[in-house]
């Protein structure tokens, strides 16, 4: 069975779409089949990973990205996968088992102008397809915006698990609090849509400490973030095995550079060519944590 893992934070530009894009990378580079939904209107991981022509080809008409499985609503979402997404310069495929669905600008009218059957909301329609595809994959991965509106409500509901991306920041803290309020009351909003089969709905599994910079010392927000951690396990509001990960990611300029270049922070060529198992670089920071969200037992 595939784990299904939202990325999500109340906060903005905490590096959620990295962190998501180059992890993914990571899984596939290990040989697991990795399919990743962009549920951010915004777009900043389809545009990556598509590079900008091949996106402004679906956001012209909309046609193959996610919001058309709603409005006009003929769309499947087995038919939205773009299996092996990171090509290079001759369309070759660049990293086999990356799969993506992509999001395109209109993603956003699904928040307002939407006016599907109140009976059966969004995440409903959406868990339903996705199921006809789960058995193709190791990992399904959701990059969502800073908020539970409807658009994240289809990963979150569809999801497992719930990774926290932060960085050693007060605002940081905050958001992952607003988070687990708003995962609780959206949990009970959609609760007698669950099936039994879908297992049991998502709570924070774990947090990512992201974009650290050398010869800060984080001792003090990863305590913080700890004891909040602790106290919402004990109120049984997040997972009993969650935990902060022991890998934290780098800040690099490589990170930045690699969006720009349409390629995931393993493809492009100085560093990725370092990644021995030592090589202290981001590179394998990303690879480290692959190995870590592998060896985390979902509960
Ligand atoms: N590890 C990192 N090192 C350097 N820059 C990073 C790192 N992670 C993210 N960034 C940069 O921070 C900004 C916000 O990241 P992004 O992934 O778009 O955040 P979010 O999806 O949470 O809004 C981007 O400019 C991105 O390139
Ligand atoms: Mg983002």
């Amino acid at each position: 069975m595939a784990r299904k893992i939202s990325f999500i934070n109340y906060k903005g530009g905490v590096g959620k779409t990295s962190l998501i894009v180059n992890t993914a990378a990571a899984l596939a580079k290990l040989g697991k089949r990795v399919l990743l939904f962009d549920f951010d209107t915004q777009s900043n991981a389809s545009i990556w990973l598509l590079k900008l022509d091949r996106w402004n080809k679906i956001n012209a008409t909309g046609e193959g990205a996610i919001y058309s499985v709603f409005d006009p609503g003929r769309a499947q979402v087995k038919d939205l996968v773009i299996p092996s997404v990171v090509e290079g310069k001759a369309g070759e495929k660049l990293l086999p088992g990356l799969d993506l669905v992509p999001t395109t600008f209109n993603l956003v009218d699904l928040e307002n102008e939407y006016n599907g059957d109140p009976k059966r909301p969004p995440y409903l329609v959406f868990s339903e397809q996705l199921a006809a595809i789960e058995a193709n994959y190791d990992f399904i991965l959701f990059d969502c915006p800073p908020n539970i509106l409807r658009a994240s409500q289809c990963g979150v509901f569809a999801s497992n698990e719930i990774y926290v991306p932060s960085n050693p920041d007060a605002l940081s803290l905050i958001g992952f609090t607003l988070l687990v309020e708003k995962l609780q009351k959206f949990h009970q909003l959609s609760a007698s849509f669950r099936k039994a089969a879908m297992g049991p709905a998502a709570q924070v599994h774990g947090i990512i400490f992201n974009s650290i910079k050398t010869g800060i010392d984080i001792e003090v927000p990863k305590m913080r973030m700890q004891l909040r951690l602790n106290q919402f396990k004990t109120a049984k509001r997040a997972a009993p095995t969650a935990k902060i990960f022991e890998t934290q990611i780098r800040d690099a300029m490589i990170v930045r550079r690699a969006v720009a270049l349409g390629l995931p922070v393993a493809l492009v060529s100085a560093e990725a060519a370092d990644v021995g198992a030592g090589a202290d670089n981001v590179v394998n920071d990303y690879r480290k944590l692959a190995n870590e969200m592998i060896q985390q037992v979902s509960a």
